[in-house]
């Protein structure tokens, strides 16, 4: 098992740049392999979710070169849609999903596992599903496998029900090259929907209106390769942010682009941190008189529900009862039990979570239920006098590229551990007071 041992208690203080979107380098990928030529995307995080997914593009026979850790050649040229995109690849990486809409899009049929449910929640595809059938795609399930046809694919007017990101990327992947104009209202808005819209229009689409919501998109005949750079990853900037307020430190993060964390800046705020914008860069100072809050999250450009966790262990340390409404996945509050361990005072009722302030968090041995929970309770164990061990972190490394060596660099004591158990490693520390070694 691989753990972060942290030795915390102290400040975060200084300068970090944070990497490029992984939720959007997801997408963007899917969209590359709808061009025969060689596509060059720069600014990718080097983090396991997105080897998975070039994993699974190489393996249906697609063209994958990594030109360094952070750029990546793609092309679809000699890709086998006939290929099935299985339950092992889907499993690990929830957004092979973007692959079914790209393969309909390009060869009209896709062969792609359906995802199950995760930590989270149960993260049905039916939106996904309802928008390729009006576009002519005839679907049926059979063995956990999405088997998916077209005879022709003709533009159509889509409705979401849910303004759902995966559904919004994977419909206007698979509109590219349909006949007429598709229309797609009550579509997400988040950043990186726009960043792969903005990519598929440099290689030659039709695409209007993303951020906004409703997409048109009027087919064309084809795609040419595209020289592109990712966004800046707006979670990985919130989830240091929000590690100022926690650590009561004074952190600045370059290459951010501040529009995307506006209501991030305005809930930091709230709760008692100063937040400034200066072009790329955005500086936070945390302190010690929090004061409680009321957070709801919500599709952009409301709070994103990738940083709830992050922000219930900020408002763990307010002052008073903060309430947290969780509206987009019904299981993200698994950390509150590990919470409670570093005596975190919390209680999940119904969608919400209720939050009474306390001074600081103990020092404990907790695991990561998920990627964005496991962030979370680095943040507490940064808070908390004392060595904390958080395990797992394995998810963590899904979104999150040297988590621990950006943290160092901000004057936290953490670095990782492998093959120990805690128990060992607690031993350890009583008996020889562990030396973090930086
Ligand atoms: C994307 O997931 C992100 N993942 C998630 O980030 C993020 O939490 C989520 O968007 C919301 O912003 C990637 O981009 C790879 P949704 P996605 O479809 O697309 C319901 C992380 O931590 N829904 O916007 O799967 C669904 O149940 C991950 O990086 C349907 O009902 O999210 C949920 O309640 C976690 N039917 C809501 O919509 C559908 O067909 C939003 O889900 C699709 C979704």
């Amino acid at each position: 098992m691989r753990s972060y041992l942290i030795d915390g208690g102290k400040p975060l203080k200084g300068t970090i740049e944070i990497n490029g979107a992984k939720n959007s380098a997801l997408g963007l990928f899917a969209g590359a392999i709808m061009s025969d030529e060689l596509s060059t995307i720069e600014n990718i995080p080097n983090v396991s979710d997105i080897n998975y997914l070039l994993d699974s593009i190489t393996m249906i026979g697609g063209t994958v070169k990594r030109k360094d850790k952070h750029t990546v050649q793609i092309s679809g040229k000699n890709i086998n849609p006939e290929e099935i995109i299985d339950y092992d690849c889907v499993k690990k990486m929830r957004a092979s999903y973007y692959l079914l809409g790209a393969l309909i899009g390009k060869y009209k049929k896709a062969r792609v596992a359906l995802p199950g449910g995760c930590e989270i929640g149960s993260r049905p595809l039916d939106q996904h599903l309802k928008g390729f059938s009006l576009l002519g795609v005839k679907t049926n399930l059979k063995n956990g496998i999405i088997y998916a046809e077209a005879k022709e694919l003709k533009g159509a007017n889509i409705y979401l029900d849910v303004p759902s990101v995966g559904a919004t990327i994977n419909i206007m992947l698979a509109a590219i090259f349909a006949k007429g104009t598709t229309c797609i209202t009550n579509v997400a808005k988040e950043p990186h929907v726009v960043d792969i819209a903005n990519m598929l229009c440099a290689m030659g689409a039709k695409i209007k209106g993303a951020g906004t919501d409703t997409i048109e998109i009027t087919g064309v005949q084809r795609l040419h390769k595209v020289n592109y750079t990712v966004i800046p990853d707006q979670i990985e900037a919130g989830t240091f942010m929000i590690g100022a307020l926690v650590t009561n430190g004074d952190i600045t993060i370059k290459n951010v682009i501040p529009k995307h964390l506006e209501i991030i800046k305005y809930k930091l705020e709230e709760l008692g941190a100063t937040v400034i914008f200066d072009n790329d860069t955005v500086r936070v100072i945390g302190t010690n008189k929090k004061q409680s809050i009321r957070l709801v999250t919500a599709p952009y450009p409301g709070f994103p529900t990738d940083l709830q966790p992050q922000m219930a262990i900020a408002c763990g340390l307010a002052k008073g009862t903060s309430i947290i409404r969780e509206t987009i996945f019904e299981k993200r509050y698994a950390y509150v039990d590990e919470l409670s361990r570093m005596s975190g005072k919390m209680k999940v009722s119904s969608d919400s979570l209720i939050i009474e302030g306390i001074p600081q968090y103990q020092n404990a041995i907790v695991s990561s239920p998920d990627l964005r929970a496991g962030a979370a309770l680095v943040l507490a164990g940064l808070n908390a006098e004392g060595f904390t061990i958080v395990e797992n972190i394995q998810y963590i490394e899904r979104g999150y590229e040297v988590f621990d060596e950006k943290l160092r660099k901000l004057g936290a004591n953490i670095k990782i551990i492998e093959g120990q158990t805690s128990e060992d490693i607690r031993r350890q520390i009583q008996k020889e007071r562990f030396k973090i070694i930086k």
